[in-house]
């Protein structure tokens, strides 16, 4: 995720833009940027790598003059950590500049066909290709600059956030499609930005935009709202909204960590929207190897185990999921024709480095899967994937570990030869995860909590890659309620731990179509001593006592039910009293041994 904002108005833009790129800085801060247009008609542009505090010491953006302006706070996707790749981008002939949040699934071929106009680029982003089809349908083929911007859009795939200013007329249009983007509604001055903190200071008066909305800000400081895909006139209402700006950046939501549970929807999306080219890259790098690790800690090691699972199905592939702390007692096995994947939201975890490290002194290769751009597991992998999951600001892992199982699932796709059925699969979960996050879903889950708030102890069931969902679930819930809460695999049940069951223990069992038939049988076990039966599933059972619907979705089964079980851990929290988005004794990145 990018943060992204616009203003036109009848106050110097430069400390309006400032404040609200500090207000967004919650969606991505490795690269930040300025454009403001001065009383010449010149653009004046001030952009760096860095937080955007750090690039104001160094650069001050407040002294850049102008009325109207745009500004950029970044989490890379498409091109590293650079200042060329920081937005705002400019055309080459200087006129049109452009910021944008999310991914121009189509931008290669668009670039070469720009190429081949003779343009030239100076970044290695997906976004640069924008400015610059806008300059070729204006000085090519003879459009106005509103023309122009809505061809552009029309010929972009991909879910984006887009907003352009014109340098002679200083018009400023904005378009959302699957990126969240928002008008402001001020006296006399008008502001486009990823989310409301960005100018709730400002004005209280939001329009919410809709997928296909293009709001055109006019000079004369009036607006309107059309739909780029067919040009008709969009009436949207001006609502007000009641947050006060601490709670602001959190949305509508009381934490980040609801927050980031809801952003699954889109985020889920967005790690699934890889570069063909970079999975078949890795593909290659997992046939061509004798011997793979997955290697990760907490959330990231189930993700791996989860993994293990899915490419022994899917691929008939042997994986080895080793946790990253443990992975010294591997060494005598590596060669330098093994694989290592090293999976990390953070890419800091000292113990996944230290594994990293270990690979590389005996000649590995190694490969990581992360969400933060420029970390040290990319500094040290020979390739990266990236999750694209924007900054995941609780300490739990919520939205990165499905991001997570996203990627490490359409490699698995990728190894069966199976890229574009994968693709499809990841797609459909959208409805499913929008479901699982609905309010109606979160209030259901709440009667839940408000019973297990009050046990000591909770018990979780899965086989197969439920089993890994099965120890995620136990981890999510210790961790933010600290309630004792452990996971077993169904048939481990028998072999000691049902020793634990007695009348009201309960226990959560998650359910798929492969594992139904055995892990009832282990509920089952339960249920006889007493226990207090949570379902996850397709199918309500009379052997539960209380279900929770999610639909069967086969191999993307892990993604889609651990869901329930991280809203279930969030609302234990709250009811508790405790800090979902900072629980005791945790850090978001374990740096330390
Ligand atoms: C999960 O909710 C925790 N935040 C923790 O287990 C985390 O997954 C682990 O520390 C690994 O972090 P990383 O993905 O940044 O390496």
């Amino acid at each position: 995720m990018c943060g992204i904002i616009a203003y036109t108005g009848d106050e110097r833009a430069a400390p309006i833009l400032l404040e609200g790129l500090k207000r967004l800085e919650y969606r991505g801060y490795d690269s930040a940027g300025i454009l403001t247009i001065d009383e010449n008609s010149e653009f004046e542009l001030k952009k760096d790598v860095g937080k955007v505090l750090e690039i104001d010491q160094k650069l001050n953006f407040l002294d850049l003059e102008g009325d109207s302006g745009l500004a950029h706070t970044r989490w890379a996707t498409h091109g590293g950590v650079t200042r060329s790749n920081a937005h705002p981008h400019i055309s080459n002939n200087g006129k049109i500049a452009a910021i944008h949040n999310g991914i121009v699934e189509n931008y290669k071929e668009l670039r070469s066909k720009l190429i081949s106009e003779g343009f030239t680029f100076c970044s290695e982003t997906d976004t640069e290709v924008v400015p610059n089809l806008v300059e070729y349908w204006i000085e090519k083929r003879g459009l106005d600059f509103l023309h122009a911007v809505l061809n552009t859009f029309q010929s972009l795939e991909g879910n984006f956030a887009l907003v352009l200013i014109d340098r002679d007329s200083k018009m400023i249009v904005g378009a959302k499609n699957g990126s969240p983007l928002v008008l402001g509604v001020g006296k006399n001055k008008f502001f486009l930005a990823s989310d409301i903190p960005a100018f709730l200071d400002r004005t209280k008066d939001v329009v919410y935009l809709y997928d296909g909305d293009t709001v055109i800000l006019h000079p004369e400081r009036r607006y309107e709202i059309i739909d780029y895909r067919t040009g008709k006139v969009v009436q949207r209402p001006i609502q007000s909204v009641s947050w006060d700006i601490e709670h602001a950046a959190k949305g509508e939501f009381d934490h980040f960590m609801l927050k980031e549970i809801s952003e699954q929807v889109e985020t889920i999306q967005k790690a699934s929207a890889q570069d063909r080219e970079v999975i078949e890259d890795i593909t290659q790098r997992i046939r061509r190897a004798r011997g793979v690790f997955l290697i990760g800690c907490g959330s990231s090691f189930h993700a791996c185990l989860s993994a293990s699972y899915l490419f022994s199905k899917l691929a008939s592939f042997h994986i080895n999921a080793v946790l990253a702390s443990e992975f010294s007692a591997y060494e005598d096995f590596l060669k330098e024709d093994t694989l290592v994947i090293a999976v990390t939201q953070s890419g800091e975890t000292i113990d996944v480095l230290d594994a990293i490290k270990t690979a590389k002194q005996k000649g590995c290769q190694v490969v990581s899967i992360v969400n933060v751009m420029g970390s040290s597991a990319t500094q040290f992998a020979d390739a990266s994937i990236f999750l694209n999951a924007g900054p995941e600001v609780s300490v739990l892992s919520t939205k990165t570990y499905t991001a997570q199982l996203t990627v490490l699932t359409l490699l698995a796709y990728s190894l069966a030869g199976k890229y574009e059925e994968g693709q499809r699969e990841l797609k459909y979960l959208w409805n499913i995860v929008y479901n699982i996050t609905a309010a109606s879903m979160r209030n259901r889950i709440k009667d839940l909590a408000d019973r297990l708030s009050k046990v000591e102890h909770i018990f979780v069931l899965g086989r197969g890659p439920l089993y890994a969902t099965a120890l995620e679930a136990a981890l999510k819930i210790k961790e933010v309620s600290y309630i004792h809460a452990e996971a077993f695999a169904g048939g481990e049940l028998k072999h000691g731990p049902i020793s634990l069951i007695g009348k009201g223990t309960p226990c959560i069992v998650f359910v798929s179509k492969d594992t139904e038939r055995h892990i009832i049988s282990n509920a089952m076990e339960v249920k006889s001593r007493g226990g207090y039966l949570i379902g996850i599933g397709p199918t309500p059972l009379d052997t539960f006592d209380f279900f929770i619907k999610v639909p069967e979705s086969d191999e993307l089964n892990p993604i889609c039910q651990i869901i329930p079980i991280q809203i279930l851990a969030y609302q234990l929290a709250v009811i508790l009293g405790h800090d979902p988005d900072r629980p005791r004794n945790l850090a978001k990145s374990v740096t330390v041994r």
